[in-house]
């Protein structure tokens, strides 16, 4: 389970998250939404430590993530496939060896043959063919190098799988195949996940529950069908708005 509690945090004179409360249960998959700007990317760095909050809390598998020890902490880290927005991957590494990375178990990591069919596995899940792992991420494009920052996310099989913009910068062809992906990672690993978004449509695909950032807090949450059915004013507000982009690009 993840749990934000009244979760605060500025960055100088600008406060970004006012008071959150989020939770994920055991099992679901929750899609945060939200303009550009609103805190989605810091609020995930919150759920792996990668940022501490001013004041509240974050619970990530029963342990309060904030004042963990340094070991405790890449221990907990071992169990959350991270997808960051642009991939995030080593330049100087090749494919395979950025996803190699994503294994956490140090036995699985050092078995060589495990390691490979691995690799060719999370490459195979994410669309891609298996002779991309020869590759340096500078040959690949901008959504090839999104991708092979999910499969490295998913190498290790993680408890908890924590998507940024997934889809964003993706054709609809290859942002349908990501949908689909979550769908069934989260069918076969039963991961509890967060996926940021701000794709209304494919959120709805992949996600239990809805959940909208709105200046610092969590406006409102619900399933799909509830959230469509909101008559909060700054959600229609969301949904609205997003309909409109999506008719303008058809
Ligand atoms: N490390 C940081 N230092 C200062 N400001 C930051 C930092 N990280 C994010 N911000 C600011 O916090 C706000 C929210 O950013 P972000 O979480 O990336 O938004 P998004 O919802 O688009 O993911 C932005 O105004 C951003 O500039
Ligand atoms: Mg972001």
């Amino acid at each position: 389970m993840i749990e934000l509690r009244n979760v605060r945090k500025r960055f100088g004179r600008q406060v970004v998250l006012d008071g959150v409360d989020f939770v994920v249960q055991e099992g679901e998959t929750v899609a945060l939404l939200g303009p550009s700007g609103t805190g989605k990317s810091v609020l995930l760095k919150h759920i792996i430590g990668l940022l501490k909050p001013d004041s509240g809390d974050v619970l990530v598998d029963g342990l309060s993530v904030p004042s963990l020890q340094r070991q405790e902490l890449a221990d907990l880290r071992k169990k959350i496939g991270y997808a960051f927005q642009t991939g995030a991957l080593f330049d100087s590494s090749s494919v395979f060896e950025n996803i190699h990375l994503g294994i956490a178990d140090d036995t699985k990591y050092r078995d060589a043959a495990f390691s490979r069919e691995r690799v060719a596995e999370c490459l195979r899940l994410v669309n891609l063919p298996e002779d991309v792992a020869r590759l340096m991420p500078i040959q690949l494009s901008g959504g090839m190098r999104k991708r092979v920052g999910i499969a490295r996310a998913i190498a290790g099989r993680p408890k908890y799988l924590l998507y940024d913009e997934p889809t964003s910068g993706l054709d609809p062809v290859n942002a349908d195949v990501m949908d689909g992906l979550i769908e069934n990672l989260q069918k076969e690993l039963h991961a509890t996940s967060v996926v940021v978004s701000h794709d209304v449509r494919g959120s709805f695909r992949v996600a239990d529950r809805i959940a909208l950032l709105h200046q610092g807090r969590i406006r409102a949450v619900g399933t799909p069908e509830e959230f469509m059915a909101a008559k909060d004013e700054v959600v229609r507000e969301f949904l609205e708005r997003d309909f409109q982009v999506a008719e303008m690009e058809r």
